[in-house]
């Protein structure tokens, strides 16, 4: 039996596929009682973040976090809404604040919910809400910050991760982190990679997963022990840090993945999925020694004899495809599922009858979730469109889950686990703020691109569409590069903004994405220049062949990370856009593959720099080879502390183009990583962007005002 994407499909519903080229006008509204989405829209709308359901499986409490661009302030809240009558709306648990910033909402009891924040504590703590009357109790004081909890009340512990030195407690290491910023002297010596992870540089601290036991006494929460560190005893090289990790069911051990670390832990992916006991009083026992590639997602079966993950097979390769692997804790025993499966699956995890199991998995447009029946191996699909981030079950036949669009941010939803496909939305925060605004949806068309694929690619349409006017084109590259758009919202790169501004919007998921089988996504490997870049040519082309709505004389490109190295080969390869944005893009393959903090996947993709017969991949695939032909101009962004893509990439591209007499601008960020968070950075940036791409094809843009 095989589980191909096709198969998958058939079991949908029949619907039409809309015809981009010449859309459906029902999907249009009377423009002239309809406004255009903004940035200021963008930014300030409800961001729904952890959400968790009572153990009576009666209420669900959610996060959501907000920006108020008027008083420039930020804050959060936490809501909660009862699942037998949530078209009444949810309530307010923890009103919204500026400033406030509390975060991982965790039912303790059915009257309880934990969470984390500071709260005027010295740093990030454990504190508890009464769902009855609302009334907050600090649980925690530590001086070291806490983060990621998780709650079992059969151990009736909470795990945590906090940063600490080898062989330190959480106030000790609190205390020597202290000691050492008073030193005369700031210079930190390094001895191996990495150095850099992200947006920081690496200390001597790591990140350990601890345990402690917690109760009810005399009606107030308290801990009851001390932490204990249930990595400590790791008999390999120190510092493992444990980034997914849950209880078994009977609370005895605590099931985790985490990168293996040593000398080669800069360029290497190895992950263990171990299990330790909750008390730490033995070291954890790895279940994957036989693997030397990635591996994530592990989690119990509800009767605790097995244990399910996902494992990359591939030394070195972060997109290698995901295995689900299910193993026997008693006999020890691993064993593939699914093993037909043409994609990746980026979450596998038991349904509480043990009889199922629900999966994520990357499928064209969209990221939906499946049930994979154990007993008859079927895989079914159980979301139509759109992007789920986030999953719970309620019972054998309902999830409940955030999932958005391109037309709307994430929401909660009830879906069934089998039968009837249709889902229920059960939260609405955004109405109010996102009502009578435009939003295309994101249809889609194949066309045949490199090696003969058929390759797809979205297309949202302009505010104001009117078949018979031309409208320019922003073509936005996706990073990765093993990666996809999908039918997604995002604040960052939101497309509806975008077309809302009078672009038409045209994605390509180029060879190299995850939605389409494995044998796709490898075929990026030493071709970063060749199947994507042939891919975004023919499929603009073919777009401009068929949609006599688009303006071909009025095209911009735009990409951050591979997409702004995408944007840099651009520049050399062709003159045929009137303008560029690269947002943190590589200028130098070469250069780059020093700098990064994240080498594995330069080494895979293009090779490594010192190894004469390698080399020649990455001085083939190297935008700055190309300067004398760039000609388009570009606007460069930046982040200081992008230790992905480091600053000099930016800094030297713009020196490329400036040297050249390419009309350019540099967008340069000195508090921002890899991603633009501040929420004013983000209005300034798209604010440019716009702007830019505005003054080369001919289109008035919203402004910001950065007063
Ligand atoms: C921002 O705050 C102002 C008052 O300070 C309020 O009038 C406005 O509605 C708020 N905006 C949003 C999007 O909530
Ligand atoms: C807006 O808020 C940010 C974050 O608090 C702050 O850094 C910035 O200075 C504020 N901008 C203005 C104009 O007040
Ligand atoms: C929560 O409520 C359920 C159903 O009423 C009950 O079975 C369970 O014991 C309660 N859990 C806790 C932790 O109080
Ligand atoms: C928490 O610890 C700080 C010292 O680090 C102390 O000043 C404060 O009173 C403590 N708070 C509580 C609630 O115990
Ligand atoms: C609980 O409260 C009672 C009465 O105030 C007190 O005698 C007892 O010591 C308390 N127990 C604990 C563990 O604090
Ligand atoms: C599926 O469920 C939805 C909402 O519950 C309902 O409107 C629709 O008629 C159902 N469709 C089928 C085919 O049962
Ligand atoms: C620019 O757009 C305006 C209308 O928005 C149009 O009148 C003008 O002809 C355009 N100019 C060019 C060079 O296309």
């Amino acid at each position: 039996m095989r589980f191909l994407v096709s198969a998958i499909i058939a079991c949908l519903p029949a619907f039409v596929t809309p015809d981009v080229f010449n859309p459906d006008p029902s999907i249009f509204p009377d423009w002239s009682k309809t406004e255009a989405l903004t940035p200021e829209h963008v930014i300030q709308t409800k961001q729904l973040g952890t959400f968790s359901l009572s153990p009576d499986k009666k209420r669900i409490v959610f996060q959501q976090y907000q920006y108020n661009m008027t008083d420039n302030k930020s804050g959060t809240e936490f809501k909660l809404l009862d699942l037998s009558s949530y078209s009444q709306g949810p309530t307010t648990l923890i009103p919204y604040k500026y400033d406030q910033s509390d975060s991982s909402p965790t039912w303790y009891d059915n009257e309880t919910v934990l969470f984390t924040s500071v709260r005027g504590s010295p740093a990030n703590n454990l504190f508890s809400v009464s769902a009855r009357d609302g009334v907050i109790k600090q649980v925690s004081n530590f001086t070291n910050g806490i983060s990621g909890i998780v709650y079992s009340s059969q151990a009736k512990r909470i795990a945590f991760v906090a940063m600490v030195y080898q062989n330190l407690g959480l106030e000790e290491s609190a205390k020597l982190a202290a000691e050492l910023s008073e030193k005369p002297s700031s210079g930190v010596v390094y001895d191996k990679l990495p150095v850099r992870s992200w947006d920081i540089w690496v200390t001597k601290q790591r990140a350990q997963l601890f345990t402690v036991p917690i109760d009810t006494v005399n009606e107030t929460l308290v801990f009851t022990g001390s932490p204990v560190n249930v990595v400590a005893k790791y008999t390999g090289e120190w510092g493992l840090e444990p980034d997914y990790y849950t209880f078994s069911p009977d609370g005895s051990s605590i099931l985790f993945s985490a990168k293996i670390e040593g000398r080669e832990e800069a360029w290497q992916t190895e992950a263990g999925i171990f299990i330790a006991p909750v008390d730490g009083s033995s070291a954890p026992v790895r279940l994957n020694s036989n693997f030397k590639g990635a591996a994530s997602s592990p989690n119990y079966s509800p009767d605790g004899k097995s244990v399910v993950w996902l494992q990359m097979a591939t030394p070195g390769y972060e997109s290698d495809q995901n295995q689900v692997i299910l193993y026997d804790i008693a006999t020890q025993k691993q064993t593939r599922l699914l093993s037909d499966l043409e994609t990746s699956p980026s979450y596998a995890g038991f349904s509480s009858s043990g009889k199922s199991l629900y999966l994520i998995i990357p499928t064209q447009k969209d990221n939906p979730i499946f049930v994979f029946d154990l007993a008859t191996q079927t895989l079914s699909r159980r979301v139509a469109d759109g992007a789920i981030a986030d999953l719970v079950e309620v019972s054998d036949d309902e999830l409940i889950i955030s999932h958005s669009t391109v037309q709307h941010p994430s929401n909660l939803f009830k879906v069934s686990t089998k039968g009837n496909i249709s889902k229920t939305q059960i939260t609405f925060e955004n109405d109010n703020l996102l009502k009578g605004l435009w939003m295309s949806p994101a249809e889609t068309f194949w066309f045949t691109g490199a090696l003969n694929e058929k390759v797809q690619a979205f297309v949202l349409y302009p505010f104001g569409f009117d078949k018979s006017k031309k409208y320019p084109i922003s073509l936005i590259i996706h990073g990765g590069p093993q990666s996809s758009f999908y039918d997604q919202w995002s604040v960052n790169w939101n497309l509806n903004s975008f077309a809302n501004q009078g672009y038409i919007v045209l994605l390509i998921n180029f060879h190299g994405g995850d939605a389409y089988g494995q044998k796709f996504t490898d075929s990026i490997t030493h071709n970063w220049g060749t199947y994507p870049y042939e891919d975004l040519m023919t499929g603009l082309d073919y777009f401009l062949e068929n949609a006599k709505y688009a303006d071909g004389n009025n095209v911009a490109a735009l990409g951050a990370s591979y997409g702004g190295y995408m944007a840099n080969w651009i520049n050399g390869q062709t003159d045929r856009f009137k303008a560029l944005v690269c947002h943190d893009g590589v200028f130098s393959t070469v250069s780059v593959s020093y700098s990064t903090d994240y080498f594995s996947s330069l080494d895979h993709d293009l090779g490594i720099a010192y190894i004469e017969s390698q080399r020649n991949m990455l001085e083939k695939f190297n935008p700055e080879r190309y300067v004398s032909n760039w000609k388009t101009p570009t606007l460069v962004v930046q982040g200081e502390y992008d230790y992905r893509v480091p600053v000099t990439e930016g800094i030297s591209t713009f020196a490329a183009l400036q040297r050249r007499g390419i009309d350019s601008k540099l967008l340069y960020f000195p508090d921002e990583n890899h991603m633009v968070l501040k929420p004013a950075n983000y209005l300034f940036w798209t604010g440019e962007m716009f702007n830019w791409i505005g003054k080369y094809t001919n289109v008035t843009t919203w402004e910001y005002k950065n007063e």
